[in-house]
């Protein structure tokens, strides 16, 4: 029988206890996602701390996962690889857990990553600014070239594996506004190669893909897709017209489409000459080595001005920026808001925070940053000075109309 758990139920694991959490939308149901091989539950430790528990599929139930789990945690330091801190229930170290439930054998236990996958957030159709999609891209673009440069790839990039923390609470650093999750198939040098190499995710798959990727260079081709999903989101005509749970159909990968063309459009338009080209390299590209390395999109992506603000965002997705070009800096230096007493003001006009739901799932909401307050109190000292200019004109219009030598 498969594992059903329900709301409240208990499991200990390492002798600490942990209980299911309720959906934060479906009374009673447990909170869980179910993927292509597991199913990923919300669970609450006694000090209310939240952690995720992957229950594999039979098929993908392996003891890989426990070898892995020591391999994988020192990664878990490095940003946006939080989820590589786990524990593994097998049936040696949790004998009676894994006897009373066997779909419990090898599965994971780990940090539960707050906010909303970049698949749901498409999906939902939220809005971003300018601004908040160039930040999104940056952070994300910050995380691959890291890891590239240490040799590491996640090896299947794709919406539901990259998690939107840049919604959650105030207080978190920039590093830390994407979490990939999904990282049991990482590759780096000294962990295994899976028993069944990963064959991408549709919409990010590179042609190469069904044969099967797992290297350094596995996560230039879906990064990239991912990248500028992200980067043109800010565009009403790319919401407009994506595919569904990704902005491409799948069938349309390294085709020459309209979507192709509408991206690469909104990258020159919004961005530069060469992010546009380097999108091209990377859907032209025959193999993966063909493709931009990550760290040419930091560097471009770093370089990069705010783009430009050609149209009004939806209410619920934050406020017009103004359009100024603010000077440069690098991705570490951009402030968070709310900004500290130490903290310079951000650049930007808002930036979408997350509301905090009961079960500590995040829903966007908007927050406005700091520009938005001066601007407001900018806008008061204005009104002021053009009552004291009336006042002080009606009183020289008085002072003169007494003393005229026409009355
Ligand atoms: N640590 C976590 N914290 C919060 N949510 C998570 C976490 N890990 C996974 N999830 C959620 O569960 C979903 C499924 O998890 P995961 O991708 O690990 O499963 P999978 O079956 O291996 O997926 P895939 O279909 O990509 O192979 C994710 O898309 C995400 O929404
Ligand atoms: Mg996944």
């Amino acid at each position: 029988m498969t594992f059903q758990p329900n709301v409240d139920d208990a499991l200990t694991i390492n002798k600490v206890e942990f209980r299911f959490t309720e959906h934060p939308s479906a009374k009673s149901m447990p909170y869980g996602q179910t993927g292509r091989r597991a199913t990923v539950y919300q669970v609450k430790a006694h000090d209310g701390t939240l952690y995720a528990l992957k229950v594999f599929t039979q098929a993908f139930r392996s003891p890989r996962h426990a070898e892995n789990a020591d391999r994988l945690r020192p990664f878990a330091s490095l940003p946006g690889l939080e989820v590589c801190e786990r524990t593994v229930t097998t049936p040696q170290n949790e004998k009676k857990l894994v006897g009373e439930h066997p779909d419990l054998t090898y599965a994971v236990l780990m940090p539960w990553v707050n906010g909303e996958t970049w698949q749901e957030f498409m999906l939902a159709q939220h809005t971003l600014t300018p601004q908040q999609s160039l930040e999104l891209a940056r952070s994300l673009a910050s995380i691959l070239a890291n890891m590239e440069q240490k040799g590491i790839a996640h090896c299947d990039l794709s919406g539901p594996n990259v998690m939107l923390s840049f919604f959650a609470p105030s207080g978190i650093s920039q590093g830390e506004r994407i979490a990939l999750v999904d990282v049991d198939d990482l590759y780096a040098s000294g962990l295994p190669r899976p028993e069944k190499l990963p064959g991408g995710s549709p919409g990010y798959a590179h042609k190469t893909a069904p044969q099967g990727l797992w290297s350094a260079e596995t996560d230039r081709f879906a990064g990239a897709i991912l990248l500028v999903e992200m980067l043109a989101w800010c565009d009403q005509r790319v919401r407009q017209g994506a595919f569904g749970e990704q902005y491409f159909d799948p069938a349309e990968v390294q085709k020459d489409s309209k979507r192709y063309r509408l991206l690469s459009t909104v990258l020159r338009e919004r961005y530069s000459t060469p992010l546009a080209e380097s999108f091209s390299q990377a859907w032209q590209s025959e193999t993966l080595n063909d493709c931009p390395p990550l760290s040419k999109w930091a560097e471009l992506l770093g370089a990069s001005q705010t783009p430009v603000v050609t149209e009004v965002a939806a209410p619920e997705a934050g406020f017009v920026l103004p359009t100024f070009k603010p000077d440069f800096r690098p991705i570490e230096d951009i402030p968070l808001p709310p900004e500290s007493p130490t903290q310079p003001p951000s650049p930007a006009g808002a930036v979408v925070l997350a509301s905090p739901t009961s079960q500590g799932s995040t829903s966007p909401a908007i927050i406005p940053g700091q520009v938005s307050r001066k601007s407001k109190s900018r806008s008061i000292v204005w009104a002021w000075t053009l009552v004291v200019l009336f006042g002080l004109a009606a009183l020289i219009l008085g002072i003169l109309y007494v003393n005229c030598p026409c009355k």
